[in-house]
């Protein structure tokens, strides 16, 4: 089936709209875009602050059953920051930051859940895809300090007339496309054009009580870091800081 996109003046999480109608069984791919969140979630349970016209927020929800799931993050990653150009770097996991300047662009919350139904081909789960993408700069002071603890950037910064349905407009199928793509190829081909923009590497970073030098992905997905000793650590979630120099 095709994909059907929907747009809502207001709700409280597109992220939870879709997985509560993966719930419901009501499974055909959708977009759905809300012109305000109400309760926008971010990753590690933090809240997603974001107002109208400032930000573009929106999930992707469809049926998917790759062999490995891990790395779906990178390729979803991978294909904004190529929709929105140059500019956008991608910071493990899934961050989008401005390169060279260490401030957030945006944001990924993939959320993947079973699916109750006859037929399913092997593996098969309803995975919804969130993004937020800063738009326009920030309205007022004060703001959600969680989510703004690394820097606000938004694309406006390099087009300043840019708005959130053309931003929509860019992403939207380059976006199906690698997800579909993840499917059935995984991260294969994919390492070349994430390397070159992958703001971690060769940086000094802080995951936990590990610090060491990002050099890139593994096979897998996961961010290889060389600690002091030259021993080399895989990291497979949670999150990762730049040192200061
Ligand atoms: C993060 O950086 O922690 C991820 C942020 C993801 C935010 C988007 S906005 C659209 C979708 N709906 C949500 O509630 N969250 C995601």
């Amino acid at each position: 089936p095709g994909l059907s996109i929907e747009v809502l003046a207001e709700t409280d999480s597109t992220n939870t709209r879709l997985i509560e109608r993966g719930r419901q069984g009501l499974d055909a791919p959708c977009l759905l875009v809300a012109e305000r969140q109400r309760a926008g979630r971010g990753r590690l349970g933090r809240p997603w602050w974001s107002q109208p016209g400032q930000a573009l927020t929106f999930s992707l929800g469809l049926k998917l059953a790759p062999a490995d799931w891990s790395g779906l993050s990178l390729a979803v990653g991978l294909a904004l920051a190529e929709a929105l150009g140059d500019r956008i770097g991608l910071k493990w996991p899934n961050d989008l930051w401005l390169r060279g300047d260490d401030r957030k662009l945006g944001g990924i919350l993939i959320e993947v859940t079973p699916l109750a139904e006859p037929g399913l081909r092997p593996g098969e789960r309803w995975v919804v895809i969130g993004a937020g993408l800063n738009v326009a700069p920030l309205p007022e002071t004060p703001q959600d300090p969680d989510t703004f603890r690394t820097g606000y950037a938004c694309l406006q910064e390099f087009e300043p007339a840019l708005t959130a349905p053309q931003v929509l407009h860019r992403v939207a199928g380059p976006l199906l496309r690698a997800v579909l793509a993840f499917e059935s190829e995984g991260l294969s081909t994919l390492h070349a054009r994430y390397a070159a923009r992958d703001v971690l590497a060769g940086r000094s970073v802080q995951a936990g009580a590990l610090t060491g030098v990002a050099c890139g992905l593994s096979a897998d997905g996961s961010l290889q870091v060389r600690d002091a000793l030259g021993a080399l650590h895989a990291l497979h979630s949670g999150e990762v800081s730049v040192r200061p120099c």
